[in-house]
Formats: structure tokens, sequence, C-alpha cells
């Protein structure tokens, strides 16, 4: 499903993917059981995400006979989670593509004025040879996932992708405005934020549940 007529927005609509975020937002699950959801969800979302993943060639010996055929380059691939949050989905992608390098843009959110903040930003190298896979669990107002492409462009990134489990409308039109030049990945879109910025009905703050902290 697109959202409104951004084409380089996708709505995930898999049964599997919308059991496991109701079951995210259940107030009534624990830490462990919620990380091990963002990871499942992570991977069934990345299996989409990830349909153009470049292939090589390689020579393989079958018990027939030698035979050419396509494997996934993962070198050419960085899987980026921003911090806290996007750790979460890193194993899940990583499971995928082994191979794939990882960075790491560490941005919070100031709790008055809701503005994106950055503390680290770290990136394999060279970026703009690779596929960039941007992992945040949300995208509330959008102001960080917008910023953390900006980091990855100024640093030469150009083929990126930013994939999230829970979206509001308000981040979703403002990320594909800023960057309509990459493709938006959702699990599925809530109805909007409240007066705090978060989602709803949403999850809750996906770093504390991820990480147990507060
Ligand atoms: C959360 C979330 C996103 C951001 C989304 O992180 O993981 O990074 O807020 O909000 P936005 O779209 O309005 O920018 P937070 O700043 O709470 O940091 P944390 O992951 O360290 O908890
Ligand atoms: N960050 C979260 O963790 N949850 C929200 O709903 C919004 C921002």
């Amino acid at each position: 499903m697109y959202f409104e007529d951004k084409k380089n927005v996708i709505i995930m609509e898999h049964p599997l993917i919308k059991h496991k975020i109701s079951l995210l937002r259940d107030e009534k699950t624990g830490t462990l059981e919620f990380r091990t959801l963002v990871e499942e969800i992570a991977m069934l979302e990345a299996y989409e995400a990830l349909r153009d993943l470049p292939l090589a060639d390689v020579e393989v010996k079958t018990p027939l006979e030698t035979c050419m055929t396509p494997m996934i380059d993962g070198k050419k691939m960085a899987i980026v989670p921003i911090l806290r949050a996007g750790l979460g989905m890193v194993s899940g992608v990583h499971a995928l593509v082994p191979s794939a390098k990882v960075g790491h843009i560490g941005l919070y959110r100031d709790p008055e004025t809701h503005e994106p903040h950055e503390y680290f930003c770290k990136l394999p190298e060279p970026i703009e040879q690779r596929m960039v896979l941007l992992v945040d669990p949300m995208l509330a107002t959008g102001g960080s996932a917008a910023e953390a492409v900006d980091f990855i462009k100024e640093r030469g990134g150009k083929h990126i992708k930013f994939m999230c489990i829970l979206a509001a409308p308000e981040g979703l039109r403002k990320l594909s405005e800023r960057h309509p030049d990459i493709e938006i990945y959702a699990g599925h879109m809530d109805r909007g934020l409240n007066e705090n910025a978060y989602i709803v009905p949403g999850l809750g703050d996906a770093g504390d549940r991820i990480f147990g902290t507060k």
C-alpha cells in the first residue's frame, strides 16, 4: 500500500507483520519478547525492502556440474541503526545479509521541543558505494529520520532506504517530502501523534521497551 500519492512510501500488508505488531503494542509484552518481535519484524520487512540487493555470479560445483549462479553481494550494503531503538532491528536484517557492514547514527529527541540532537555518527566507508538501509522502529514527527538521512548524504551516501515498524502520517509526510529520492518502508501507519509527539495508538517508547529502561 502506498501513502497518499507517494510511490516511494511502502506500507507493509503482510499478516505476519500485522500480527507481530499487535503483540508489540500490548503493554503486557515484556522486554525479551519485545526484542524478539522487533528482530522478527525487521527480518520480514527487510525481505521486502531488499528486493533489489545487488547480486554477483559465483562459480558453484553441484553434484552434477559446475555452474555460475547468483549470490548476494553483501559487501555492497550497510545497515545503519538510529540509536538507540534502531539497534533492535539490526540482528533481524543481519540474519538475512550477514556480510553487510553496520554503521551507527546517535540521535535523541529533545523531550520538550521534540527536535533531534546528534551525538554520534560512524558509517562504513566508502558509503557512496553501498546501499544504505537506515533502521529505526519509530517514525513519529520524522525529525530524527530526516536528519539521519541528511548525515548519510553529507558523507556521500546515495542509495538510501529507510525502514521503520510504526509510522505516523506526519513523519511519513516530512521524510518523503524532505528526501523524495529515498525509499521508505513502514510496518504500519498509525493514526497520528499525541501532545508529546508519541505515535498513537503506538507501542510506547521503543528504546525503553527494547532495553528495559525506565
Ligand atoms: C525515538 C525513536 C526515533 C525517534 C522518533 O528515539 O527511536 O529515533 O524517537 O521520533 P521523531 O520521528 O519525532 O524524531 P528517542 O529520541 O526517544 O531515543 P532512544 O531511541 O535513545 O530512546
Ligand atoms: N519514540 C518512541 O519510542 N515512540 C514514539 O511513539 C515516538 C517516538
